[in-house]
């Protein structure tokens, strides 16, 4: 729907002065998933290569393997979740087509510093990389951290699809309502996926998402200030339970090392997210899995927890994690 599109456009230019044009240069989708797989299905070739940063959330790489392209993985490392510009640069040869970039960053809570997408715009623009974005967290932000958009850097304007939604900024996540923005080339070639994918995405939730999208920056500043607390009750809670944590600067998500917390029989991540599921009453997702097979180590000893929950349920997680101090 135009009114859509328009409101796309104008949120980008109220938030990070990005102009773009709501006929040519937005696409609406069916959630920021179906933008990212119509943009590897549109804009790659089989036999190409896409870079993306380890721990890599879900959707990307199945999506690559049905488009037929090999996932390059750049790891991130530390408690700050930061890449080697070296392996960076490594990982990009003259097959790579894209980098994926999702900040603020599922599952670390990691928000890409300025200089780091600096980084990543300059390998773009020497190796003529496209850059997908995910965006989806944009607006869940801790401790006053600012989210940048890697569009917006230069040059990167003419090779960047940023790919956002609804989705997480007005808590409806089952609407799938989700967009990509990008010059007109772009997004046509994801239009073309777009249009054998969904062909169109429920018109009533588009008209709904063109009034979310414009209301003012109160409902925003709000947001933050809600998952703020809820962030910050849920790094003590898991804090004083006995786990190390890893502070996010943005997203639902909160990584934890568990290893202070766990009965001996428990060693590694997929059998500690069982067993506090099912001992204790909180489920927890085990990082490994957002690792590939040579790489799993690295999310053995970690637990990711999401805060995106109502205040009476955070309040039982915690009267349930208070039960791990005996062990
Ligand atoms: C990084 C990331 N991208 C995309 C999505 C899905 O977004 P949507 O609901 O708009 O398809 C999620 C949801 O979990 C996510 O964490």
């Amino acid at each position: 729907m135009p009114v859509v599109r328009a409101a796309i456009a104008q949120h980008a230019e109220r938030f990070y002065g990005q102009k773009v044009d709501p006929d040519t240069e937005v696409l609406v989708t069916s959630g920021a998933t179906e933008a990212v797989f119509a943009a590897i299905l549109g804009l790659t070739d089989p036999g190409d290569e896409v870079i993306v940063f380890e721990p890599v959330y879900d959707s990307y790489v199945p999506n690559m393997i049905m488009a037929g392209v090999t996932p390059r993985y750049v790891p991130l490392r530390g408690d700050d979740w930061t890449f080697e510009p070296d392996e960076l640069a490594r990982a990009c040869n003259s097959r790579t087509r894209a980098i994926i970039v999702n900040t603020p960053h599922n599952p670390t809570g990691k928000v890409y510093a300025r200089e780091e997408l600096a980084m990543i715009a300059e390998l773009c623009r020497e190796h003529d990389v496209i850059a997908l974005t995910d965006e989806v967290y944009e607006h869940i932000l801790y401790d006053g951290v600012s989210h940048n958009r890697l569009a917006t850097l230069p040059g990167m304007s003419e090779r960047t699809v940023t790919i956002s939604s609804l989705g997480k900024t007005f808590s409806v996540t089952g609407w799938k309502i989700g967009w990509a923005i990008g010059p007109e080339s772009l997004v046509n070639a994801v239009n073309q996926a777009h249009q054998f994918i969904t062909f169109a995405v429920a018109s009533p939730l588009q008209a709904a998402a063109a009034t979310a999208l414009a209301l003012p920056f109160r409902f925003f500043t709000n947001l933050q200030a809600t998952f703020q607390a809820k962030r910050d009750r849920m790094l003590g809670v898991l804090q004083k339970a006995g786990f190390k944590v890893l502070r996010p600067q943005g997203s639902y998500f909160i990584i934890a090392d568990w290893r202070g917390v766990a009965p001996v029989h428990v060693e590694d991540d997929i059998q500690f997210a069982h067993w506090l599921t099912t001992e204790i009453g909180v489920a927890c997702i085990p990082p490994s899995i957002f690792y590939q097979d040579s790489d799993k180590h690295l999310g053995k000893y970690l637990a990711r927890f999401a805060v995106c929950k109502k205040d009476e349920t955070l309040a039982a997680a915690a009267e349930r994690l208070a039960k791990l101090r005996k062990f």
